[in-house]
């Protein structure tokens, strides 16, 4: 499983391509706009970081206006992947984004029929939003293992990137129903690799190691 950050945040973003894990970025407005930054000059800088795909949102939303907005955010970076909200003017502009080589990540997609249409439309990429259908009281898991189970039973090229993801059980559960790529905050990343047994141990063992005659 590939892993994202899910932020706009640079400095994260360079202390996890340091770790050598960082496999793509995505972003929205809101993680934008907590960086005081252009829009355009932060999604350029986060493209040089990171080389894997970095997902851009578009904030228009008719199909006459996605399109141009989608050609635009595709020419920052060759590594842009421009992110379209799932509504029926947005898979027409992934459609067309497909039919135009503009890689997409269909946003926004809070169920598995959902999830069917932008595969259809030839999405790239898939952002179930599981975190905010758990907040809402659903199983957002359970519309993982649908869209894993539809995509499989149709070849659908199109890749699962788990989103909204608050906690690394949300990880654990996406690896091992075989999402694609999970996307998640500087903090759950971070808690994916730390485990306070291991930091224990390491402290125990050198102290240990201490009391061996040398
Ligand atoms: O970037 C899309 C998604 O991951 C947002 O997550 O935490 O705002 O529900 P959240």
């Amino acid at each position: 499983m590939r892993i994202f950050l899910d932020t706009a945040n640079v400095g994260e973003i360079r202390e996890a391509a340091k770790l050598g894990f960082l496999d793509g970025v995505t972003t929205n407005p809101t993680l934008i706009s907590k960086e005081k930054r252009k829009f355009d000059d932060v999604i350029r800088e986060i493209c040089e970081v990171c080389p894997g795909p970095v997902s851009a949102e578009c904030i228009t939303e008719k199909f006459d206006d996605l399109m141009p907005e989608a050609r635009r955010l595709a020419k920052l970076a060759p590594n842009v992947v421009v992110k379209i909200p799932l509504t029926r003017e947005g898979l027409k502009a992934v459609k067309a984004c497909a039919q135009e080589g503009v890689k997409t990540n269909v946003t926004l997609c809070f169920s598995a029929n959902q999830a069917l249409f932008a595969a259809k439309a030839g999405a790239t990429f898939v952002s179930p939003f599981i975190g905010r259908l758990d907040d809402a009281g659903h199983e957002g898991m359970q519309v993982i293992r649908d869209i894993v189970q539809i995509y499989r039973n149709y070849a659908f090229a199109t890749e699962v990137l788990v989103a909204s993801i608050r906690h690394p059980l949300h990880v654990l559960e996406a690896a091992k129903i075989g999402a694609h790529v999970s996307t998640m905050p500087f903090g759950v990343f971070d808690k994916l690799i730390s485990h306070p047994l291991t930091e224990k141990g390491v402290a125990q063992f050198l102290q240990d190691y201490g009391k061996i005659p040398r």
